[in-house]
């Protein structure tokens, strides 16, 4: 099956049945933002429950496998990735086919030193048409990550089925929690959905060296939503509007917990989701600590009571369960959610243990990106989506009226230089705007100083309902062509993407 190349041809190759829910879907859209526009955001936060009392049930928490190398050398590291479908038991004595890393999803995780290059060979072992009648070809993205143009995995920069292809990554950049995922054009909600997607955890002396929790006490969550059928299959209607489940799926796990010590962990989380937004918090109310979002480390932590997840979006949290009493549960909760959706992680405290591991006031300075110091100013509009929206375009989603066009230059940053892009979003619905290629800073948020949270480095910035953002970024060291895109994944399909070349 060859990639579609318009849009239409697209939705063709979608195929008649998914047609339908496309159309449905614009129907669910409106109660789900009848939804959105009635719950307050962050605003108002209910009343702390008490602690849960540990009950045993649920299932354990998976932890996804760290990859490892296939060889190295003194400065190098070669990984191999297998794309393949593959029955796996999410749903308690259920088989669901998935299409994963190694056929596991989560895929397995990469870990490496900064500073190391690293080649991940990616064989794609997918039928030419795989879950949900899409295409199996792939392209693979390491988000986040500060790569040359040639392995970003530009959306149409295709391994087709039976092929293979070695991404080079250098790792020159922060320590930081990246992802690997799927970015085929049109066609990344479903890949996601289905399965591909994993953790790229960098790591550096500098922050090895600050004694934070490691080892067993450094959990990684990959906080995913998806709706199943009663045989265990997973649905997919490519809803115009984000594709929302039912079931929380944690690292893979339904109603997880974990047991956990009196002691502090760190958690890597990442909002893997396609459009679902969360709000974390503790059940008890308890504060936590940021040590850092998508770029790596903040200057100092910051004690909060939550944090908010749009999908593509990473929070580095630490929680100390030292004062819970022996045998009481804490609940990992999500204020945005309601029912099954509300609860992500149980946390049991089963044991007594004595806690080396420190958090230290200072983590990392961070250069501040200085507004004066910009060459440019970038504006994007986004919008559309829905009958009768501003930008509205035969159910796509656009960025300056315009859909996506891998041949036409969208912004042609100049290498080395400072730019100011601000985003106005003119829809109703929230739209989380993921930049490839460089980590940025956030300026303002409907006028307002992104909170100390999300003043680090960040790759991904929430653009409001009707509102507006400002960011400010720096391109270096690769020149070529990237994209920016909506990290919904499903407005992403629709469009919602520019394509961004960065003039040497
Ligand atoms: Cu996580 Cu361009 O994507
Ligand atoms: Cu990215
Ligand atoms: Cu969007």
């Amino acid at each position: 099956m060859r990639l579609p190349k318009t849009r239409r041809q697209a939705l063709k190759a979608i195929g008649a049945a998914a047609a339908a829910s496309f159309r449905l879907g614009l129907v669910t859209a409106v109660s789900q933002m009848l939804a959105a526009c009635g719950s307050g955001g962050s605003g108002d936060e209910p009343a702390p429950t008490p602690p849960p009392v540990v009950d045993g049930s649920g299932t354990p928490l998976a932890i996804p496998p760290v990859l490892a190398p296939t060889s190295s050398t003194g400065t190098s590291d070669f990984y191999n990735l297998s794309i393949q479908e593959n029955d796996v038991e999410i749903l308690s004595g259920k088989a669901t086919r998935i299409i994963g890393f190694n056929g596991i999803t989560p895929g397995p995780t990469i870990r490496t030193p900064a500073g190391r290059n690293i080649t991940v060979s990616v064989s794609n072992d997918l039928p030419d048409t795989t879950l949900g009648g899409t295409s199996g070809e792939v392209t693979i993205h390491l988000h986040g990550g500060h790569v040359p143009a040639s392995e970003d995995g530009f959306p149409t920069d295709v391994i087709v089925p039976g092929t293979s292809r070695d991404y080079k990554y250098p790792n020159d950049q922060l320590s930081s929690t990246l992802w690997y995922h799927d970015h085929l054009m049109d066609f990344t909600g479903p890949h996601v959905w289905f399965g591909m997607a994993g953790l790229y955890i960098l790591t550096d002396d500098h922050e090895e060296s600050l004694g934070l929790p490691s080892g067993a006490y450094e959990v990684p969550l990959v906080i995913q939503d998806r709706n199943f059928d009663a045989d265990g299959n997973l649905l997919y209607t490519r809803d115009l509007n984000g594709e929302v489940g039912n079931t929380l799926v944690i690292n893979g796990s339904v109603k997880p917990y974990l047991r956990v010590a009196t002691r502090m962990y760190r958690f890597r989380v990442l909002n893997g989701s396609n459009m679902r937004a969360y709000q974390l918090a503790l059940s008890s109310g308890q504060p936590f600590l940021v040590l850092g979002m998508e770029g790596g480390l903040l200057p100092s932590p910051v004690e909060v009571s939550s944090i908010s997840l749009s999908p593509g979006e990473r929070a580095d949290i630490v929680i100390d369960f030292s004062a819970i009493p022996l045998g009481q549960s804490l609940m990992l909760r999500n204020l945005l959610g309601s029912g099954d959706t509300a609860e992500i992680l149980r946390l049991d405290v089963d044991r007594t243990e004595t806690d080396a591991s420190r958090v230290p006031s200072v983590l990392r300075p961070i250069e501040k990106l200085v507004e004066g110091d910009a060459v440019q100013t970038r504006s994007f509009n986004l919008a559309g989506g829905m009958m009768g929206m501003p930008g509205m375009m035969g159910g796509l989603w656009t960025i300056n009226g315009n859909a996506f066009d891998p041949d036409r230059v969208d912004a042609d940053p100049q290498l080395d230089t400072l730019e100011i892009w601000q985003f106005f979003n003119m829809s109703m619905m929230d739209h989380p705007v993921h930049v490839h290629q460089a980590m940025f800073q956030i300026l303002d948020i409907n006028g307002n100083p992104p909170f100390a949270t999300h003043a680090g480095w960040k790759d991904t910035v929430n653009v409001p309902a009707m509102g507006s953002a400002r960011i400010i970024v720096r391109f270096t060291d690769y020149a070529g062509k990237y994209v920016f895109h909506c990290h919904v994944l499903e407005h992403e399909d629709h469009a919602m993407m520019a394509r961004v070349d960065i003039v040497p």
